[in-house]
């Protein structure tokens, strides 16, 4: 394991021009470097270095991070093998420390399981090609199948002899351990006897991104039998089955290059397709598709081709792998095969050149799909037409992307020939809707802890105050961020009553000044910023663009590199109002403080007087109300109204001064 020191000595070395320099060419724009990202197609640069903050980002994509990231976006590196890169780059020697025994010992566990089943894998596949059982059965089933040898072994397919314990015994002679193999899901235990989990059964092993294996799927050679057709390893310390895709060792390049892959349902889907030259498919493997998974092929390519059956089990699941891929802003296409045919079955009966042309000319979006679907029994039903059109628009709203959502807009509207007005309404209204239920899904579990009664989310029933803080809880952030120890001048009484000049940096300011009216965000990313600076500002060595860039929850860290390449500014009208530009603004940063801790205070306090106004009705509405609950209220109602006043006035005087 590489020690503390040395990453901070990498980290302190890497500098982000010199590292992504080598692999995209920056031309000099301003105070920032800027070209084409590497991530998306573009023809005008929106690709932003920022040497001063160790930082990239890219304005079209939204793609950032710092130089480690960079690496394992870019080169597809694992945290460590960045480092390395890093290390290497810069000349600095790797301390490498020893793990502590727990450390050793889990590690120690996950080795064994990857040994044992490197061990299984060419048992299994030395099974298949040396034995006569073997032979026989296994690999007579391969072939017919169209499987050539090539093939087969390229995959390391495999077969298990149907033998009561003929593994286990193999292998406990070798010194694999008995709960391990049990572990590994490749033995069973019953009346203290060790037998073969998959005998008489191929094999498929299954392999993670740097080809080692992690599990099995274990198909049955007859389909005329009630026992199940697969049998596949159970979760284990190494196999975590909607962290894995089937294929993606293979697969993983040709994705990169070819910026696309293909989604299938199964472990000879992606065998048969491979072979007949489509080398860029991975497979879920007989479970439903995880965000996780997503992710993962995220590393290598945004676009993801479905290809399902067109039974309805297949529709149904194809449905739910559209809305989540969109949900995680990669886009989404679909093929849907001819009745009765699955990838499989189509690659072999068609030569690769007809598959290659099959898939090309299928391909839809997944409006067209869902419409070309649909339209048919809908054409002439206007109730069951606005129900498929409010259906894709709830698709569409997925998108995070706006740009993006508002082509799918155009298609939709055209193909479904209403107005784009109409569905951007409709689109709006279910984002809002979402928006809302994450804020009272966070809100329950992450402001438990509040100590003010008055703070808490509370069920609105005026419009327009359940707005979400979070703009004015973002600028606030980003003015930490971006300029904790820029001073700003304050003239204060002094103890003689005369005027006194102080400088107070902006950290310092916005800390004492929330923390003083004991308020709390609603957004818990922003809460977490503000809280580890509370934490750390006073500290010497405390850099928040370091500590946040290099932050280790993925979503903080997003939000600070967000945050940090000025991406959130005030709003247009302050722009007109003031004239001023982000270039600038740290030259005039006391009004901008000053309005962000305003706007954010007076959010905040609307929504505690509407909740305030919320309990007053309801105490007044009761068959006896208490006279000192409902005094109380009204005490704090006034109490909340003067503040906000206040508050009201200083904003005004800020923006209009
Ligand atoms: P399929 O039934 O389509 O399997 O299930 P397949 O891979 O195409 O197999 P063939 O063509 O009949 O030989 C798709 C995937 O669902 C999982 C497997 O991962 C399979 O590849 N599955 C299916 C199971 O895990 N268990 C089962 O009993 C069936
Ligand atoms: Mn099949």
């Amino acid at each position: 394991m590489i020690t503390p020191g040395t990453i901070e000595k990498i980290m302190d070395a890497a500098r982000i021009d010199e590292v992504v320099g080598d692999f995209v060419n920056l031309k000099k724009r301003g105070v920032s470097l800027i070209g084409l990202c590497p991530f998306h197609n573009e023809k005008t640069p929106s690709f932003n270095v920022s040497v001063a903050k160790g930082i990239f980002k890219c304005f079209g994509c939204g793609k950032g991070g710092n130089a480690v990231s960079f690496l394992m976006e870019h080169e597809h590196y694992t945290y460590p093998e960045a480092l390395r890169y890093l290390a290497s780059k810069y000349n600095i020697e790797i301390e490498e420390e020893k793990p502590s025994p727990e450390q050793q010992q889990a590690m120690d566990e996950k080795e064994s399981l990857f040994n044992l089943s490197a061990f299984a894998q060419k048992y299994f596949e030395n099974q298949l090609h040396e034995t006569g059982e073997g032979k026989a059965t296994g690999l007579s089933y391969f072939k017919e199948r169209g499987f050539t040898l090539e093939t087969i072994r390229k995959f390391g397919l495999g077969y298990c002899r149907d033998q009561w314990d003929d593994f286990a015994q193999t292998a406990l002679k070798q010194g694999y351990k008995k709960e391990h193999l049990v572990r590994a899901s490749l033995c069973k235990m019953k009346d203290q006897m060790l037998y073969d989990t998959f005998r008489g059964r191929v094999i498929f092993p299954i392999h993670n991104l740097s080809g080692r294996v992690l599990g099995f799927g274990a198909r049955i050679l007859s389909d005329k039998t009630n026992k199940p057709k697969y049998i596949n390893s159970a979760e284990s310390d190494i196999y975590h089955k909607s962290k894995v895709l089937y294929g993606i060792y293979f697969a993983r390049s040709p994705m990169a290059s070819l910026d696309n892959c293909y989604l299938v349902e199964g472990y000879t889907d992606v065998i048969s397709l491979y072979q007949a030259g489509i080398q860029n498919v991975i497979a879920t493997s007989g479970t439903a598709l995880s965000t996780e998974q997503i992710k993962l092929i995220r590393r290598y390519t945004s676009n993801v081709t479905l290809l399902f059956d067109s039974d309805p089990a297949g529709i149904k699941a194809a449905f739910r792998s559209i809305d989540l891929i969109l949900e995680e802003g990669l886009n989404v296409r679909i093929v849907l095969f001819p009745d009765g045919e699955d990838p499989d079955s189509y690659a072999r009966k068609n030569r690769p050149a007809v598959v290659k042309e099959f898939l090309e000319k299928q391909t839809k979006d997944f409006i067209s799909f869902k419409t070309e679907l649909l339209l048919g029994e809908v054409r002439d039903d206007p109730i069951k037409k606005a129900q498929l059109i409010k259906e894709i628009a709830q698709t569409i709203a997925l998108i995070p992307e706006p740009v993006t959502r508002s082509i799918y807009v155009q298609k939709c509207s055209d193909m479904m020939e209403v107005e784009e007005k109409l569905l951007h309404a409709t689109i709006n209204t279910f984002r809002r809707q979402k928006s809302r239920k994450e804020r009272e899904k966070t809100a329950r579990t992450d402001h438990s802890a509040i100590q003010e009664a008055d703070i808490q989310p509370a069920v609105h029933d005026r419009p327009g105050v359940t707005e979400s803080n979070d703009s004015q809880e973002k600028e606030l952030i980003r003015l930490l961020l971006n300029y904790p120890a820029k001073e700003m001048l304050f003239e204060i009484e002094n103890e003689d009553q005369r005027p006194e000049q102080v400088k107070i940096n902006v950290a310092a300011f916005i800390l004492q000044d929330i923390q003083s009216d004991n308020l709390v965000f609603d957004n818990p990313l922003c809460q977490a910023i503000f809280d580890v600076f509370a934490e750390q500002w006073e500290t010497d060595s405390f850099s928040a663009q370091k500590v946040f860039t290099e932050h280790e929850d993925e979503a903080i860290r997003q939000l600070a590199i967000d945050l940090l390449s000025n991406q959130y500014v005030l709003s247009k009208n302050w722009e007109k109002r003031h004239r001023i530009y982000t270039r600038e603004e740290q030259e005039d940063i006391k009004p901008r403080v000053l309005h962000a801790v305003y706007a954010f205070k007076l959010k905040k306090l609307e929504r505690m007087l509407a909740d305030n106004q919320q309990q007053i009705r309801e105490a007044s509405s009761e068959e006896n109300p208490s006279e000192t609950a409902l005094g109380e209220l009204i005490k704090t109602n006034r109490d909340l109204l003067s503040r906000r006043s206040l508050f009201a006035a200083e904003l005004n005087r800020v923006v209009t001064r």
